[in-house]
């Protein structure tokens, strides 16, 4: 893995919103993995500064989310779709039918997982996934365990999970859906490119058992190990105990 150490959350954001210009200037109808969260919240503010100032040009972008809540309206303020809405995809020149999520209200979520898979083949894969962790060692909602799920799948979340998503609740963990639709390992991992971002003393932990520890499925994130082109963008904070 090839590993960055950033002073701080403004340079790495900088720095993954440079590889993202650079690689849509390249190649003009890149297809995009997209993450949600804290941590990328930087970014997605640098990209759409890069696209107002007219420095990328998402026209021919195509975008996969990485997951989505079960049960929750793609309209609902709870909702990742909504997060993207906010946060990116109504600030910049993306062609909406080039959007993909997942929709976590399909009254059959095996058929909208399976249908998620055979849109991103149809898409000709995934060109470059942009990662967030969760502090449990999580990509997407690929949650540890005793056993990881290769394709896109319904996941049951782990409590901690839940409430580290609950400020997009209102705050109430109880609000939080227990079960969510998440790409899985091996979606994750045919992408051609790999960029991980973790920041804050929170992720030390994962972040050191990610790069320095064994393939574990009770690590979901060590399995990148496996991949040819990972980066690996971290804080200071976030890479205190890495070897
Ligand atoms: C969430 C998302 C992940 C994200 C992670 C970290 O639950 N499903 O895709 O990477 O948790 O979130 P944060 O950046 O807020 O720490």
């Amino acid at each position: 893995m090839n590993v960055t150490i950033f002073s701080g959350a403004a340079a790495l954001a900088a720095a993954v919103a440079d590889i993202v210009a650079e690689r849509v200037r390249r190649s003009p109808s890149l297809v995009l993995g997209l993450p949600t969260g804290r941590t990328p919240l930087g970014l997605y503010r640098q990209l759409v500064r890069a696209s107002r100032e007219g420095g990328i040009d998402f026209s021919r972008v195509t975008t996969f989310n990485l997951d989505e809540f079960l049960g929750v309206l793609c309209h609902e303020a709870g909702s990742y779709r909504q997060y993207m809405e906010r946060h990116f995809f109504r600030h910049v020149n993306l062609d909406r039918r080039q959007v993909h999520f997942l929709d976590g209200a399909a009254d059959d979520p095996q058929a909208e997982c399976d249908r998620y898979e055979t849109a991103i083949e149809a898409a000709g894969g995934i060109d470059l996934q942009i990662l967030g962790i969760g502090a449990n060692g999580h990509i997407g909602f690929n949650e540890p365990g005793d056993r990881l799920v290769a394709r896109t799948h319904v996941v049951r979340l782990r409590v901690e999970t839940r409430r580290a998503n609950a400020s997009l609740f209102g705050g109430d963990v109880d609000r939080v859906p227990r079960y969510a639709l998440s790409m899985g390992m091996a979606t994750i991992l045919h992408a051609r490119a790999i960029v991980l971002m973790a920041t804050g003393a929170e992720k030390a932990g994962c972040v050191a058992a990610m790069i320095n520890g064994p393939l574990a499925t009770r690590t979901p994130a060590s399995f990148l190990q496996l991949h040819p082109e990972v980066r690996v963008l971290l804080d200071q904070a976030a890479a205190r105990t890495l070897k």
